[in-house]
């Protein structure tokens, strides 16, 4: 068996193409949507079926959704009542669609996390997959001049709503405050041993690189989680050994201004995956055994809070 890569190949088909038919009318709005395949590839990697997976700001629902089809169940915090809305509809069809597992959305500040989310979910998620709003400028879709009655092309839903507690429209150093908040409540709500994925990548802001992925390590480490991994997710598909590139319209236009002003800028294709521990502190009870399949079984039933190794 080939081991795990630390590259992700989680975007073979287009994230349209992924989401078709299992997003409710308007869910394409949302700003800043995570790529299907990469929620879907942190779920089979770090989960199995039966297990809790959060996302504490979690717009349209995309780590609910997939985390339903995979036979897990799902808890969403979403700050903007438009998203949790169309989360809560996204997760109630996934988990028609699947027959398994749960799925339940709260509206509210993720900041109070432990407060929003039911008690029984208290020390018994098994996976946190999320991702901070960043930078507006990868964001929004195109609206052509026919459409608009204006000239050229217009950018559309590129931005939140102007409510200042949604944290996309805080400075950076703010945003990590919260987010070092969030992961903070998200370590508690976790069973000894759980995973947290962030995916993020780097923006610009006045034409200067904001290292946003390097900022979110540092706040995962400020939250007292341990740093595992640090992966790459593809955006493009791989066809005959070639990369197929999606980027966006404006991701393209922003290249070539910066290219036209001498600024070698590149179109970025990928998205940083960071992934943390909790730490067992003392909490989770002792192995109970060496053989792996009882491991496994003593995993399950939590009896034992320590993942099965495949060198257990
Ligand atoms: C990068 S988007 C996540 C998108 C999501 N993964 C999806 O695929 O739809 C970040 C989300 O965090 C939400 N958000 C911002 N501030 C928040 C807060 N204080 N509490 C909870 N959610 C918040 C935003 O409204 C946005 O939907």
């Amino acid at each position: 068996m080939t081991p795990p890569c630390s590259v992700w190949n989680t975007a073979p088909t287009s994230a349209p193409a992924q989401r078709n038919g299992r997003y409710a009318p308007g869910s394409a709005a949302h700003p800043a949507k995570m790529h299907p395949g990469i929620a879907a590839h942190a779920i089979r990697t770090y989960t199995q079926p039966g297990d809790l997976v959060l996302d504490p700001m979690c717009g349209i629902g995309t780590t609910l959704v997939e985390a339903l089809h995979l036979g897990r169940n799902a808890l969403g915090i979403e700050y903007e009542p438009k998203w949790a809305t169309l989360a809560s509809l996204n997760t109630r069809t996934a988990a028609q669609a699947s027959g398994t597992g749960t799925g339940v959305v709260r509206r509210g500040d993720a900041r109070h996390l432990t407060a929003l989310a039911p008690a029984v979910a208290h020390g018994n998620v098994d996976l946190v997959v999320t991702s901070p709003p960043y930078g507006p400028s990868v964001h929004g879709q195109v609206r052509s001049s026919r459409e608009s009655g204006e000239r050229g092309v217009v950018k559309k839903d590129f931005r939140y709503s102007h409510d200042r507690a949604n944290l996309a429209h805080v400075s950076t150093a703010h945003l990590l405050e919260a987010f070092t908040e969030i992961l903070t409540q998200c370590r508690t709500m976790l069973r000894p041993s759980g995973t947290v994925v962030v995916t993020t990548r780097p923006w610009r802001e006045h034409g200067e690189l904001i290292d946003l992925p390097s900022a979110v390590l540092a706040a995962g480490k400020a939250a007292g989680l341990t740093p595992t991994e640090r992966c790459a997710a593809l955006l493009a598909g791989i066809r005959n050994s070639h990369l197929i590139t999606r980027p966006s319209f404006f991701q393209m236009k922003n290249v070539r201004d910066a290219r036209r002003q001498g600024i070698p800028l590149s179109v970025v294709q990928h998205e940083d995956v960071l992934v943390f521990t909790r730490p067992e502190s003392g909490t989770g009870k002792p192995c109970p055994t060496s053989d792996n399949s009882a491991c496994a079984a003593a995993f399950r039933s939590r009896t034992c809070s320590r993942r099965p190794r495949r060198d257990h």
